[in-house]
C-alpha cells in the first residue's frame, strides 16, 4: 500500500518549518487529484472543434491531397490520393475549410469550373509565387468532401472579390435548380447542388485580407451578409489576430445577432516570428516556450469569450478558431514559401493540450481548425511522391475524437507546474466528455519534459466496470516519424493506471497524450 501510495502520488514536497522550534513538523505528499461529476453534462463538444484546414499553399492541395487524373501510378479517386481519403476518414475529420488562408482573398471561383485545359491560371502572390493552374476547384473540393463524409467550410473572397462573385458562388454550389448559376454547375457536370453551411467571409481582413480596421470590415460584413440567402448558412466574420479584443469587440457590437453565427479567431504557437526555430532540433529553453504559447490559447479563448458574452449572453454566436497550430521554420532546402514542417512529440502536446482548452470552453468555442492537413504547418499527414505517413498530431486527433459530439464533463483538478529554469507552465492538462452509448473518455496531457506525474481521477454520479486506455508517448520530444520509419510514433495500449471502486489513478509519461475510456 505504502508503495502504492509514494510511486503513484506527485510528489512535491510541501515542508511546513516550525518558527519556534525550527524543526520540520511534517513532510507532505501531495498528488494531482481530478474530480469529474459524470452527471453534470451540460451542453455538446461541437464536433467541429476537430475541423482542419487546407489552403493552395505549398503542397497541401497539389501533391497532398490531389495528384491528378493523368500519368500517376497513386491511387487516387478524381485526382484525390486514396491513402489520405482513408487516414482522414479514420481521423473521423468533421469539417474542412477550403481555399484559404492568405490565398482566398485571391481566389477567383469561376476560374477553377469547367474543363480544366481551359482554365486561367494566377500568380499564387503570397505563396511561393507559383503559377496556380486551378485544375484543383470547386467540384473537386466539394466531391472530396462528400467522399471524406465532411463538412466543407468555403472561405470567400472579400479582399479582390466583389459581393456579386460571392452571390454567385453561393448560388452556384446551394440551390436546386433554374438559377443561372445553378444551371451552369448543371453544365459542369453535377446536377444535384452540394451541401454548404458554413461560409468565412473573407480571412484575416485586418492583414493579407485587405489591411482593414475592424470598424470598415464590419460594415464590409453586413453588405456580404445581407445578400446570403437562406437560413441554413453559417456565416462567419474575419477574427482577431490573437489577442486584438478590440476586433472582436467590434464584431460583436456593430454586426446584428441575425447576420452572424460565428467570429473567427487565429492564434499560432510560434517562439519567435523572426527566429521560430527548427520544427525537429529544438532545445529544452524552445520546448518551453511552445508550450507557453500554446497554452496561451486558454487566455485568449476567455477573453474574447468575455466579450462576446457581454453582447451575446445566450451565446448564439460561436467563437471560431479557424486557424491554430505550432509554425516553424520550414524543413531545410525546401521552398521558405511552402511552409513543410515535420512534426514531434512537441506538436503532440500542442494539439493535445489545444484541443482539451477547446473542449473545456466548447460552450463558446464551436468549430476549430487546425493549420494545415497535408504537408503544411502542423500537418496531420505528410507525403513524398507515393509515400504517405501520419504524424504524431495525426494521432492526437484521431485519440481525440471519441469527444466530437459528445456532452461535456467538467473537471476539476489541482495542476502542478513544469518548470525550467525561469520559466513555467502547467504540467497537466485534462477535459473528459460523455458519449451518446454513455461511455466516460478522459484526455489528459503531461507536457513536462522530464518528470512523469500521477493523476487520480475520481469519477462521481456514475459506476463503472471497465477503464481501458491508449497512449501516444516517445523517448524523445524531437522524435517524429519519417519516410523511412513511418510509424516509430504511433499509438499503444495504455496500461499505466490502477483502479478503485471510484477512482482511477494514472502514471503520465512525461510529454505524453492519454485518453482513457470508462464504462
Ligand atoms: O496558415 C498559413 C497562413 O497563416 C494563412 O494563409 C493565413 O490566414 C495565416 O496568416
Amino acid at each position: 500500500m505504502l508503495k502504492y501510495f509514494l510511486h503513484n502520488r506527485i510528489t512535491f514536497m510541501a515542508l511546513t518549518v516550525s518558527l519556534l522550534s525550527g524543526f520540520v513538523l511534517f513532510a507532505q505528499t501531495i498528488g494531482v487529484k481530478a474530480v469529474i461529476n459524470a452527471d453534470q453534462g451540460k451542453h455538446q463538444i461541437s464536433r467541429h472543434i476537430y475541423g482542419h484546414f487546407s489552403e493552395h499553399l505549398g503542397r497541401c492541395i497539389y501533391g497532398g491531397f490531389y495528384v491528378g487524373d493523368d500519368n500517376t501510378k497513386i491511387p487516387h479517386v478524381d485526382g484525390v490520393r486514396k491513402d489520405v481519403i482513408a487516414a482522414l476518414k479514420h481521423m473521423k475529420i468533421p469539417n474542412l475549410r477550403w481555399p484559404g488562408g492568405c490565398f482566398a482573398d485571391t481566389y477567383h471561383w469561376k476560374d477553377g469550373i469547367g474543363p480544366k485545359a481551359d482554365r486561367p491560371t494566377l500568380v499564387n502572390r503570397w505563396w511561393g509565387g507559383v503559377i496556380e493552374d486551378n485544375s484543383f476547384g470547386t467540384h473537386d473540393f466539394l466531391n472530396l468532401c462528400e467522399e471524406l463524409d465532411t463538412e466543407p467550410y468555403l472561405a470567400a473572397n472579400v479582399g479582390s472579390g466583389t459581393v456579386q462573385e460571392f452571390i454567385d458562388w453561393i448560388q452556384y454550389t446551394t440551390h436546386e435548380s433554374q438559377s443561372p448559376m445553378a444551371e451552369l454547375r448543371k453544365q459542369n457536370g453535377r446536377e444535384k447542388p452540394w451541401k454548404v453551411k458554413y461560409w468565412g467571409i473573407g480571412n484575416e481582413v485586418w492583414g493579407c485580407g485587405g489591411n482593414m480596421t475592424a470598424e470598415y470590415y464590419a460594415n464590409v460584413y453586413k453588405q456580404y451578409a445581407t445578400f446570403m440567402d437562406g437560413k441554413e448558412f453559417y456565416r462567419i466574420a474575419s477574427g482577431a489576430n490573437v489577442a486584438d479584443y478590440h476586433w472582436t469587440e467590434v464584431m460583436m457590437r456593430d454586426i446584428p445577432k441575425r447576420m452572424i453565427e460565428g467570429v473567427a479567431l487565429h492564434h499560432y504557437s510560434v517562439i519567435d516570428w523572426n527566429n521560430k526555430g527548427s520544427a525537429t532540433e529544438f532545445s529544452e529553453e524552445e520546448y518551453m516556450i511552445t508550450m507557453q504559447r500554446a497554452l496561451r490559447m486558454d487566455e485568449l479563448v476567455t477573453r474574447h469569450s468575455t466579450i462576446m458574452d457581454k453582447y451575446d449572453p445566450q451565446k448564439s454566436v460561436g467563437l471560431i478558431v479557424d486557424e491554430w497550430g505550432g509554425w516553424y521554420n520550414v524543413e531545410p532546402g525546401t521552398n521558405p514559401g511552402f511552409l513543410y514542417q515535420q512534426n514531434t512529440m512537441r506538436d503532440a502536446m500542442i494539439a493535445g493540450v489545444t484541443l482539451n482548452i477547446f473542449n473545456n470552453h466548447s460552450d463558446r468555442v464551436r468549430m476549430a481548425n487546425l493549420a494545415q492537413t497535408i504537408n503544411v504547418l502542423q500537418a496531420v499527414i505528410l507525403t513524398d511522391e507515393e509515400k504517405m505517413l501520419l504524424t504524431p498530431t495525426y494521432h492526437v486527433l484521431t485519440m481525440y475524437n471519441v469527444h466530437q459530439d459528445a456532452s461535456w464533463l467538467p473537471v476539476d483538478f489541482n495542476n502542478v507546474d513544469y518548470t525550467f529554469k525561469d520559466k513555467k507552465a502547467p504540467a497537466i492538462s485534462i477535459s473528459a466528455s460523455k458519449d451518446a452509448a454513455g461511455a466516460i473518455h478522459v484526455s489528459l496531457v503531461n507536457i513536462d519534459h522530464s518528470k512523469k506525474h500521477s493523476v487520480e481521477v475520481d469519477i462521481r454520479g456514475y459506476d463503472f466496470k471497465k477503464v481501458t486506455g491508449t497512449i501516444l508517448s516517445s523517448a524523445k520530444v524531437q522524435d517524429h516519424n519519417t519516410f523511412d520509419n513511418p510509424e516509430k510514433i504511433k499509438t499503444r495500449e495504455f496500461k499505466g493506471f490502477k483502479t478503485s471502486k471510484s477512482s482511477v489513478m494514472v502514471d503520465l509519461p512525461p510529454f505524453s497524450v492519454v485518453v482513457l475510456e470508462i464504462k
